[in-house]
């Protein structure tokens, strides 16, 4: 390889934050060829040596250094951080442990079963989230799980299910199946004509699509941080103001609960070495800009449904999806799994016969040189 194409590659010839020189910032990225962030982002270094600042605090003291990873100032700026990722107000962002967790929250928040209203959710929401929906509905709870047609939600098959007593449409904004892209805005027009609400799960699109809570009509949402926000094992949990404690009570309660907006529904302490990896996540993230860590990302995604066919995949996303995820039929598991292994090449394989693809930032397009040529 050419010395300036090297450089290139390696991000060294670019100038330290930018996106070109992300790479970098990784450094499993030289390990092996990891396509797989829709599973778990690797850690930037700055987010990772934050981590084991907190860690070497708590490990060898004084006492007074806690305080920087413990204290308000902390808690205050991740969360103004992630307020401003996602256009809300900062008191309408509280910390929650994980995804699952805030959906819970919501939905026992409503009081659906109380009230004999109905939720309505589909087929390419979270696997974990359908599960526990099917539980309510074994406890007698009314929810409508909208089936998708040809890897795609459709809205009028969503009209059909929804109506005056639907309190809640629950969607995974981006699908971690195949990388569907919901439109926000048009169930949230649903939802808000028949007295409901929209909720949407945002693991898949948070730090990797931009998103703006309030222009898109988005009544809660949740995420985790391990994914597109690029680590911590933290969570988010947006509530819109005028909701709080009205139309979503807090049904848990412990240690945490009363602080001020949605702070409220939160129980216990929030994870600190997580909020450390947060601290410095969501700045790096910032640095980057969400729009062109989308561009990045969708020139690997268009080069990967443009070829995949091509060598007998077909390509189960959305041709003009947005998301970070490109989703593959596999014939042969068994077969790339193993040419997959031996290239070093980490993706999601499911035993359906599903290949999922998730570069990031780190990855270029020699990477995917690596993945296809093994595939070939
Ligand atoms: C769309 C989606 N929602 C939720 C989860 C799990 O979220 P958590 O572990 O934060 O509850 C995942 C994990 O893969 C996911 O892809």
């Amino acid at each position: 390889m050419q010395r300036r194409h090297f450089l290139a590659a390696a991000g060294l010839a670019a100038a330290p934050g930018s996106l070109a020189a992300a790479r970098r910032d990784f450094p499993w990225a030289d390990r092996e060829v990891y396509l797989n962030c829709a599973t778990e982002h690797p850690l930037p270094l700055p987010a990772a040596r934050a981590m084991e600042d907190y860690v070497r605090a708590i490990t060898y003291g004084p006492d007074k250094d806690r305080a920087r990873f413990e204290g308000a100032e902390i808690q205050n700026r991740v969360r103004d951080r992630f307020a401003a990722l996602i256009g809300a107000k900062p008191l309408e962002v509280g910390f929650v442990p994980a995804t699952q967790i805030a959906e819970n929250l919501i939905v026992d928040g409503l009081e659906i079963a109380k009230d004999g209203a109905n939720i309505v959710t589909n087929d390419l929401h979270y696997g974990g989230s359908l599960l526990n929906y099917n539980r309510r509905i074994e406890q007698g709870l009314d929810v409508r799980i909208v089936k998708s047609r040809d890897g795609r939600i459709d809205l009028r098959d969503v009209e059909r299910a929804v109506d005056r007593k639907t309190r809640l449409i629950a969607v995974a904004l981006v699908s971690n199946v195949n990388g569907f892209v919901e439109d926000a805005p048009a169930l949230s027009k649903l939802a808000h004509a028949h007295g409901g609400y929209l909720y949407t799960d945002v693991i898949q699109a948070a730090g990797a699509v931009p998103i703006d809570v309030h222009a898109m009509g988005i009544d809660f949402l949740a995420c985790s941080a391990y994914k597109w926000l690029m680590g911590g094992r933290f969570g988010y949990l947006y509530v819109r103001e005028d909701l709080q404690g009205g139309a979503m009570k807090v049904k848990h309660f412990g240690g945490r609960s009363g602080q001020p907006g949605a702070g409220r529904y939160q129980v216990s302490t929030a994870s600190h070495v997580g909020c450390a990896c947060q601290d410095e996540a969501l700045a790096y993230i910032a640095r980057l800009g969400v729009e062109n860590i989308q561009k990045h990302n969708q020139g690997l995604h268009a080069r990967l449904r443009r070829e995949m066919p091509a060598l007998g995949f077909r390509c189960l996303t959305p041709e003009d999806s947005p998301a970070p995820i490109s989703t593959f039929q596999v014939p042969d598991v068994q077969k790339v799994t193993d040419r997959l292994r031996k290239a070093r090449v980490i993706v999601t394989l499911r035993g359906d016969g599903q290949m999922r693809v998730s570069p990031s930032v780190f990855n270029h397009q020699g990477d995917l040189d690596v993945f296809l040529n093994a595939l070939s």
